[in-house]
């Protein structure tokens, strides 16, 4: 298990106060000054030797991503940075218990992430339902101005720097980041083809780069402890450490920062006073966030917490959102319900996905009641290889993939069903 010395998050349950005395206390805007000193370039490369990968779903590493914004500006556009705080996806909760408690990490990490990619200003879009989250964002970003911070001369560097809160209206596309970008410049959030990348026009045609509240948080700890000591956890590929957060069927849900490739039974054991019932009660395991597939229990029990090592597993670390379903989960009930969620939250753009959607929960309902006939089964996973890579931003696959994940793990419980409706409906018809 993590010793508590090597936690970034130490105020994360908030037993201490949010503010910028308490914060400096915990060890943050410590001497910013010398760690922007160090240069844009050797910021960059401490960030990629450090492995860090995104925090906020795919993994992508991030001293590379802040490595492809531009170095100067020939045509005077300025360059940005946006945090995505719109934290939407269900079972995820980790970056809202960063801004509510830690806020000044998040401050601190914008203005070192913004200086190295020679960022103008940070962006930090808060998801609209976050309101004591966006107040306490709101004032904890006013405190750091003051003390100067942030603005001209941001820490004493010499650099200008500011940071703005934009807050959403409670649309899960937003956090999709061309969704974001064009709400930010206040159209509807819909996500934009790509090409062109953010990294070339991104926020008002400038460049721009998107990164996850964690993955912009954890930075100023790796530039002051050093790439190494963010590389001893975790295996390789899969560095540092790690918010989990842990909901469902265990007797002590908890977001709790661990070692990366932590084992998942070492994980609840620890931190979430096991599974309710009993291990032998687990039936399955959404490890990233509602859009990654299932694990059903005896494949997760012993594997390593992981990018690749839920990979290998059909699923994903996506934001280590562990959401742990016991035997008495309505397994197909339960997917049915995600798939209604990414129909309600689909922005309508692309047909795959406008259509696709809605289709895939209605057989999802039908396949929930016993309605269907067996044969629906392969049809619906066909649809929902026609809707998966077929549109323009994720939500597609996001969609796709739980359904895949019970087709794949629990087709004998969906046959089942329409088995025993079949049964009953066939004794009604002869009484
Ligand atoms: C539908 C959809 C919703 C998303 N929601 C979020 C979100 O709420 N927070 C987030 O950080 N990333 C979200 N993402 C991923 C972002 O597009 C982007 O990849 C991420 O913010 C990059 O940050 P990172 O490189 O630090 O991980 C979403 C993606 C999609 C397709
Ligand atoms: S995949 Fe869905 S959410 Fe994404 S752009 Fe297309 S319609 Fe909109």
């Amino acid at each position: 298990m993590l010793d508590d010395k090597d936690r970034i998050f130490t105020n994360v349950y908030g037993f201490q106060d949010w503010g910028i005395d308490a914060a400096i206390k915990r060890g943050d805007w410590d001497d910013t000054k010398a760690l922007m000193a160090r240069g844009q370039d050797a910021i960059i490369d401490e960030i990629k030797a450090s492995g860090l990968r995104g925090r906020g779903g795919a993994g992508f590493p991030t001293g590379m991503k802040w490595s492809f914004m531009p170095k100067e500006s020939k045509d005077g556009r300025p360059s940005f940075l946006v945090i995505n705080a719109d934290e939407s996806e269900p079972g995820s909760c980790k970056d809202r218990e960063i801004i509510r408690h830690d806020p000044h990490k998040l401050i601190e990490g914008a203005l070192i992430a913004g200086y190295a990619m020679r960022a103008r200003a940070a962006y930090i879009y808060i998801r609209g339902e976050f309101i004591r989250e966006a107040e306490t964002l709101f004032a904890a970003v006013a405190q750091a101005y003051d003390r100067g911070f942030l603005g001209k001369n941001a820490a004493g560097s010499g650099y200008d720097f500011d940071v703005f809160v934009h807050r959403g209206a409670g649309a899960y596309i937003c956090g999709e980041e061309t969704a974001m970008i064009e709400s930010l410049e206040g159209k509807k959030g819909q996500p934009r083809l790509k090409p062109p990348f953010p990294a070339g026009a991104g926020l008002y045609g400038c460049p721009t780069t998107v990164n996850n509240v964690e993955s912009i948080t954890v930075g100023p700890t790796i530039l002051r402890r050093g790439a190494s000591w963010f590389t001893q956890f975790g295996r390789d590929n899969n560095k540092g450490t790690k918010l989990f957060q842990i909901s469902g069927h265990v007797n002590k849900p908890c977001v709790v920062e661990d070692a990366m490739s932590v084992p998942f039974r070492e994980l609840i054991e620890k931190h979430a006073g096991g599974i309710r019932g009993g291990w032998d009660n687990l039936l399955a395991v959404i490890p990233g966030g509602s859009s990654v597939p299932l694990v059903p229990a005896a494949e997760i029990i012993d594997a390593p917490m992981d990018f690749d090592g839920l990979r290998a597993l059909g699923s994903g670390l996506g934001t280590a959102a562990v959401i742990v379903m016991d035997k008495s989960t309505d397994i197909v009930r339960a997917i049915s319900r995600l798939s209604y969620f990414y129909k309600h939250e689909s922005c309508g753009q692309c047909t795959p996905c406008r259509e696709g959607t809605g289709w895939m929960w209605r057989v999802m309902e039908r396949l929930r009641t016993g309605e269907a006939d067996i044969s629906e089964i392969d049809m619906l996973q066909e649809v929902t290889k026609q809707v998966e890579g077929h549109t323009i931003c994720a939500l597609g696959d996001a969609a796709a993939w739980p359904i895949q994940g019970l087709i794949r793990h629990f087709r004998p419980e969906i046959e089942r069903r329409i088995n025993v409706r079949r049964g009953s409906d066939l004794a009604v018809a002869a009484e």
